[in-house]
């Protein structure tokens, strides 16, 4: 791959937060291609760097009630090597569609022989190894996983480390193009090669998204939600630098990956306030910034890890299936929570946020903005124990038929499932 240098970053404390990234060739050849000079406006990353970084990353795909033919497009574009963890909260009644799910994964495995875990979201066994291992929060009243994108992205997250992986990647599984796939993995790919830290995470800004408006194609930019979510955010980051700023584009960035490491320190919002909430908390947590009312003696910030955010601009448009425009309001206004209730938003910000939703009536005047549900870092559970709680319920059903251990990489080319479902 090729890929633009950043041109430019804001710091805050140990965050940076790079400029958008162009890529200029999607795959720009191997090591042993001609000798070029380094050159600082444009990076090369070979083959055989990216292949090395998919040998250690885990794609995250959750799924909910997608259509099978979706699914299959989504993992014929992720690479080979990435370990594959499908999440599903889709419903097992009337109709089983996890079962179906199943079926159609086990399948496509038998042609390409790539590693998949296949877990749903409701898995009394994972449920139980997160409730052995302290992490109760997660849980429902039921004593099962709570419904939400991120609540399974927190599952894929704690299962990628089980399965040993360095680096965990996220694509949404209603996504019509493989290659727009197979593009945004690779990129997570070049941006961790780039990257080089323990403490990163790379997030895609599709290029365009393809419409039909008055009988012709037209590729928009920017979708509702990230719009709004990019200007917000951009005025936190300009109301703590003093200098306004456009760095932000991937507010909402669905397509994520982070190392490990990082995805285990980090905390949660529910659902779909998980993305922008990620740039709220890096900031909270490392920004080394005091809110207003904060006093001087507040925790101080960790400035131990440099935590870069590299955003990539994809060049396949992406589509995906669309699902109402009650949804993106949801969506809009689970983000903006995420911003508003934080220590760092200024009044003025609260302000603005609140002015914005009324406006759009998604707000009545007096009302308050409710705040989204906030999951603590995954490095506060007993992972030992969850490992061992998980390794029994999660069983390789291919040929093999080997337990995973915790931290051990899976090798077996084969589907994998939980114990309990019915593959
Ligand atoms: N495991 C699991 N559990 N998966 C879920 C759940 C759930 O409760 N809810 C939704 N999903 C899956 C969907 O099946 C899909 O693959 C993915 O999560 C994203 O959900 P969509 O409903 O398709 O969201 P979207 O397309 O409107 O929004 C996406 O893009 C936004 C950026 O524009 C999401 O990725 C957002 O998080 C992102 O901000
Ligand atoms: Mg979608």
């Amino acid at each position: 791959m090729r890929i633009e240098s950043p041109r430019e970053f804001e710091r805050l404390g140990a965050v940076r937060i790079y400029g958008l990234q162009k890529v200029y060739e999607l795959d720009a050849g191997p090591d042993s291609a001609t000798q070029e000079e380094e050159d600082s406006v444009v990076r090369r990353v070979s083959s055989e760097a990216i292949n090395s970084i998919e040998r250690q990353m885990a794609i995250v795909v959750p799924v909910r009630n997608e259509r099978l033919k979706l699914i299959e497009g989504v993992l014929v574009g992720i690479p080979h090597d990435c370990l594959v963890i499908v999440v599903s909260n889709s419903p097992r009644e009337p109709v089983d569609k996890f079962y179906l799910e199943q079926e159609a994964i086990k399948n496509y495995c038998r042609f390409t022989r790539k590693q998949v875990v296949v877990v749903h979201q409701k898995d009394p066994g994972i449920a139980a190894a997160f409730a052995a291992a302290g992490y109760t929060e997660i849980l429902d009243d039921k004593d099962l996983v709570r419904n939400g994108k991120a609540e399974g992205m927190i599952m894929g997250t704690i299962l990628a480390k089980l399965m040993g992986r360095k680096y965990v990647g996220f694509v949404d599984s209603d996504n019509y193009f493989p290659g727009a796939v197979n593009e945004y993995v690779k990129e997570y790919a070049a941006g961790f090669h780039i990257n080089q830290s323990d403490y990163s995470m790379v997030r895609i800004s599709w290029h365009s998204k393809p419409k039909v408006v008055e009988n012709s194609l037209y590729f928009a930019k920017w979708g509702r939600s990230s719009r709004h979510s990019n200007m917000f955010l951009n005025r936190l980051v300009g109301h703590h630098t003093g200098f306004e700023t456009e760095i932000v584009k991937t507010g909402n960035a669905g397509e994520h990956a982070l190392t490990v490491e990082l995805a285990m320190g980090i905390d949660y919002a529910t659902g779909y306030a998980v993305e922008t909430f990620h740039y709220v908390h890096l900031l909270e947590k490392y920004g080394a910034i005091l809110g207003e009312g904060d006093d001087a003696s507040a925790p101080a910030s960790d400035m131990h890890h440099k935590v870069k955010i590299s955003q990539i601009e994809s060049r396949n448009p992406h589509l995906h299936e669309s699902k109402g425009d009650e949804h993106v309001e949801d969506m809009i206004a689970a983000s903006l929570s995420t911003i508003y209730h934080s220590r760092l938003c200024p009044e003025s910000l609260r302000e603005e946020i609140e002015q914005d939703l009324q406006r759009r009536h998604y707000l009545k005047e007096g009302d308050q903005l409710a705040p989204m549900r906030v999951y603590k870092s995954l490095d506060r559970m007993d992972f030992n124990v969850f490992g061992d709680k998980a390794s029994a319920v999660i069983k390789v059903s291919g040929q093999t038929h080997t337990t995973v251990a915790p931290g051990a990489t899976a090798s077996a080319p084969a589907a994998a499932s939980t114990s309990s479902s019915s593959a």
